[in-house]
């Protein structure tokens, strides 16, 4: 659609700015730039205007494949490795350990490079123009508590961003970005608050709407809990324990036993950490856990699943159980299909099940929020509007828990997935002036 539209109003183009906004996500990205004022998204994914963050090396094809296709190539059980919620490494020390991938010696800031030089191709080859320059969205909080660790984080987002090809980039909060795209939901005078709960990390931003004048930004805040966090928590609570998480493992001598160790289980629960379990030294300790477990066969799935690198399948069916445990209406039934482990073994994640494995980190966000409000000196009940973007506002838990913190605001559901780039797109225009 893009490359139609700007092959249609080609003396657009002399109107595009060359910085490109992108809104590199833990779970989804995307790109936008400003056209007469208005964000115009790229056309990232055949017809998609957002392309999953996830990256495949393909062992046989030996070549990179990314997004959608990535997420089908593993599916398929091509050969190959996986990769997905890569922006939760930034700012730890995994972003620097580097490994062999199709014959060269990679770390993390040249994967999180080449997928994003790749998200600059594919916005060159659907505007026909090259963008030197990004405007980049960044959470408010990568990791919650820690400057040190934000700092790294965005030094070495900013190198990602070399590595992709960019000459210059500069970074938006993404709860700011999305107050930018949606302050024509407040009437002038009103206070609304950006409520981002995405994969990662959950953003806020405080603004009051100025009319003509724009929009006025109070204070932003955030922490690092986001959909991945609560897929971690419903695999931990759900899948693990049919895994072995929590079951007894007999001592080489005598008659004692011990739980078997966490470490394993949280890795495999934790979607950036699932590629760092495939190697040689996991696989023996799985193998030594089985053959000294007092229940063997639950063990032997911890073993196959390291083994087939069933991992990020496990993943994305606790992801899909979530999505459907939330949508009680929906077709999909509220369960964890694990027909990769065992043909039929279906785990019932009813709605009510969910909500309570969830409401701690629900709560969570509502504080962080109500915190973003305090912050600015203002009350909980000033607040006119709550708008809500990122995938994972969608979830029930998220609305109760923000509803209960703002009960005199109303809520309106803005769109879930490009909320931010809209933003960003509009900001890109200006964004080195
Ligand atoms: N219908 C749905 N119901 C519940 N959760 C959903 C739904 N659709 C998507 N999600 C969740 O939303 C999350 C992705 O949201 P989004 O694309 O906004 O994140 P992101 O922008 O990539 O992450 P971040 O901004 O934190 O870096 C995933 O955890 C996904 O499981
Ligand atoms: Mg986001």
């Amino acid at each position: 659609m893009a490359s139609a539209f700007f092959g249609l109003y080609g003396c657009v183009m002399a109107a595009l700015s060359s910085t490109l906004g992108v809104d590199f996500g833990t779970s989804n990205s995307a790109a936008g730039v400003a056209v007469d004022g208005k964000p115009h998204l790229i056309d990232i994914e055949q017809g998609e205007q957002t392309l999953p963050t996830a990256v495949f090396f393909d062992f046989d094809e030996k070549q990179i494949v990314y997004g959608r296709p990535a997420q089908a190539a593993l599916i398929g059980g091509d050969e190959g490795r996986y990769m997905r919620a890569l922006k939760s490494l930034l700012g730890t020390s995994l972003m620097r350990e580097s490994r062999m991938l199709l014959g060269k010696r990679m770390d993390f800031i040249a994967i999180v490079g080449r997928f994003l030089g790749e998200v600059k191709a594919r916005a060159e080859a659907a505007t026909g123009q090259q963008f030197d320059r990004a405007l980049s969205g960044r959470p408010v909080m990568f990791h919650s508590s820690d400057p040190a660790r934000n700092a790294q984080a965005l030094t070495d987002l900013t190198e990602c961003y070399y590595a992709a090809g960019f000459n210059d980039v500069r970074f938006m909060p993404e709860p700011e970005a999305a107050a930018l795209a949606n302050r024509a939901y407040l009437a002038p005078g009103d206070l609304g608050l950006i409520v981002d709960i995405g994969g990662g990390t959950s953003d806020f931003t405080l603004f009051r709407q100025q009319g003509e004048a724009g929009i006025d930004i109070l204070g932003s805040n955030g922490l690092r809990l986001g959909g991945t966090d609560f897929d971690r928590q419903l695999s931990l609570s759900h899948v693990m324990p049919y895994l072995g998480m929590g079951s007894d493992i007999k001592h080489e001598f005598g008659g004692n036993t011990h739980v078997a160790p966490q470490s394993m289980f949280a890795d495999l629960a934790t979607w950036q950490k699932i590629p760092f379990l495939y190697t040689r030294e996991t696989r023996r300790a799985a193998q030594d856990l089985a053959r000294h477990a007092v229940q063997p066969e639950v063990l032997a799935r911890l073993v196959t699943v390291l083994e087939d690198e069933l991992g990020h399948d496990l993943a994305f069916a606790v992801e899909a159980g979530k999505i459907a445990a939330n949508n009680p209406n929906g077709t999909a039934l509220p369960e964890i299909k694990l027909d990769m482990l065992e043909r039929g073994l279906h785990l019932p994640l009813p709605a009510a099940m969910m909500a309570a494995t969830l409401a701690e980190m629900a709560g969570k966000i509502g504080v962080v929020a109500q915190d973003t409000v305090d912050q600015a000196g203002m009350k909980t009940e000033d607040i006119n509007k709550l708008i809500f973007v990122g995938g994972s506002s969608l979830m029930g838990v998220v609305d109760v828990a923000l509803r209960r913190a703002f009960p005199k605001a109303e809520v309106h559901q803005a769109a879930a997935l490009t909320g931010v780039v809209d933003g960003l797109a509009l900001a890109a225009a200006t964004a080195f002036d």
